[in-house]
């Protein structure tokens, strides 16, 4: 099969028939461009997250191979990001998401359900006067990100602030290889979080609230079993985790949803539908593109020899759309009742923060179609971030009716 241009399909408005076509003729493919093999069925995918012959200690090779002066400049983003849960395996994993699933337990979650929907409601109100909004910057990265700040126990209005270096960040953890000072960035940005944190937590120490972070300086204070670094980075890992997955979640969602009138209409005349929608949205065209994993023993997979150290890309888009995993899977369809996408991941990595996700866009989507009516995109053409951990656009112009 020739090469694959993998990069055009993080960016394209429709990479299905791409991956489909991927997934048929070359399900394991090495990719020259990205130095690494992509995944596109769906058992493979599922195999690759959580299989111990494949690792997710993805960032050591890269920081290894640094030379000495540009690991001194990059000192912030080497020290903190490996860091990170997901990086690691167990023990060190599982030692640290027991200290932080308290946090995110369906009754913790539960409880915050009220808020979430006030804030939802707030959110709309702030625009439906207009007839028009870009529903991106006014609502999908509005709801998210005030939600973590508030589980954090920080001001909603440091976000900006905090999204500014998050972004920064995130051109270091996904974003292209073309950027310019990816690297520069990504440090400065993480060096900002760490400081930003850092006080946070010195201010918390001596004023414990009832959030998150007072949660893990409790756990870390009492039990040892954080060490002050950890504490940090977890600060940061979920601000940039916990906010513009949930925004691509809810961008592409409604996306999804105006193009099915069919679907929304259902939705509209049946909120309790609202779960099964959010499942459908995050398999059909769901905020994950690519999750990373490192081969850990040598193997077979479908007659290729994987090496140990060689990259793999478990593409999540092409999992959810496989035909042997998905009945009729290019079809958009709220009342699937069986829907084991992986958007999540699998295994011990399972994102910690699904339920939190699942809650703001169960909160939001029923209220978004029963506020709003006629909603239409005004824009022929949209962005697509040029990411390949995540997919989700840039803007989405909407005009409507108020109901
Ligand atoms: C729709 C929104 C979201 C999506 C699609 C998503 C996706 C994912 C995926 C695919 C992983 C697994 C990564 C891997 O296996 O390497 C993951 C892990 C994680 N996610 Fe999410 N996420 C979302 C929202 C959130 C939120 C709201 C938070 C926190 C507030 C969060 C926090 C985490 C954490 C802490 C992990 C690491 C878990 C571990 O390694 O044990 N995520 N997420």
């Amino acid at each position: 099969m020739p090469s694959f241009d993998i990069k055009s399909i993080s960016r394209a408005e429709n990479p299905f028939p791409a991956l489909a076509q991927l997934r048929k003729q070359d399900p394991v493919h090495w990719s020259p461009a990205f130095k690494g093999w992509i995944l596109t069925r769906y058992d493979d995918v599922r195999k690759a997250l959580r299989s111990p012959q494949y690792s997710s200690d993805r960032l050591r090779p890269f920081f290894e191979s640094l030379p000495e002066q540009k690991a001194r400049e990059l000192a912030d983003l080497k020290h903190f990001i490996p860091l990170w849960l997901v990086f690691h395996q167990p023990p060190t994993h599982t030692r640290l998401r027991t200290i932080m699933t308290p946090g995110f337990l369906p009754s913790v979650i539960a409880r915050m359900r009220p808020k979430i929907e006030a804030l939802v409601d707030d959110l709309i109100d702030e625009f439906i006067d207009r007839g028009t909004v870009e529903f991106i910057d006014d609502f999908a990265l509005r709801l998210p990100g005030y939600v973590i700040m508030d589980l954090l126990g920080v001001p909603r209005s440091d976000l900006p602030m905090i999204k500014t270096w998050s972004d920064e960040l995130q051109l270091f953890i996904g974003g292209s290889k073309v950027t310019v000072d990816k690297y520069a960035k990504a440090q400065h940005g993480t060096h900002a979080m760490a400081e930003y944190f850092r006080e946070v937590i010195r201010r918390k120490r001596a004023h414990p609230d009832q959030d998150f972070i007072s949660m893990l300086i409790e756990a870390r204070d009492e039990t040892g079993q954080m060490s002050e670094d950890e504490l940090i980075t977890t600060c940061i890992l979920l601000v940039f985790g916990g906010h513009e997955t949930t925004t691509n979640l809810l961008g592409n969602g409604l996306l999804a949803l105006i193009r099915n009138p069919g679907e929304l209409e259902k939705l509209r005349a049946n909120p309790a539908l609202a779960a099964m929608a959010v499942e459908e949205c995050l398999r059909y065209d769901g905020p994950s593109g690519s999750v990373v994993r490192i081969v850990s023993e040598d193997h077979e997979l479908e007659g290729k020899l994987l090496r140990k150290g060689d990259r793999v890309f478990a593409m999540i888009p092409a999992a959810n759309r496989d035909p042997a995993q998905f009945a009729n899977p290019d079809k958009f369809d709220i009342e699937r009742s069986k829907s084991a996408h992986l958007t999540f991941g699998q295994g011990v990595h399972f994102c910690l923060g699904a339920p939190l996700a699942r809650a703001e866009a169960i909160a939001a989507f029923p209220k978004l179609v029963s506020r709003l009516h006629d909603i239409h995109v005004t824009t022929d053409k949209l962005e697509w971030r040029d990411a390949t951990v995540m997919r989700g656009i840039t803007a989405l112009p909407l005009a409507f009716r108020r109901a």
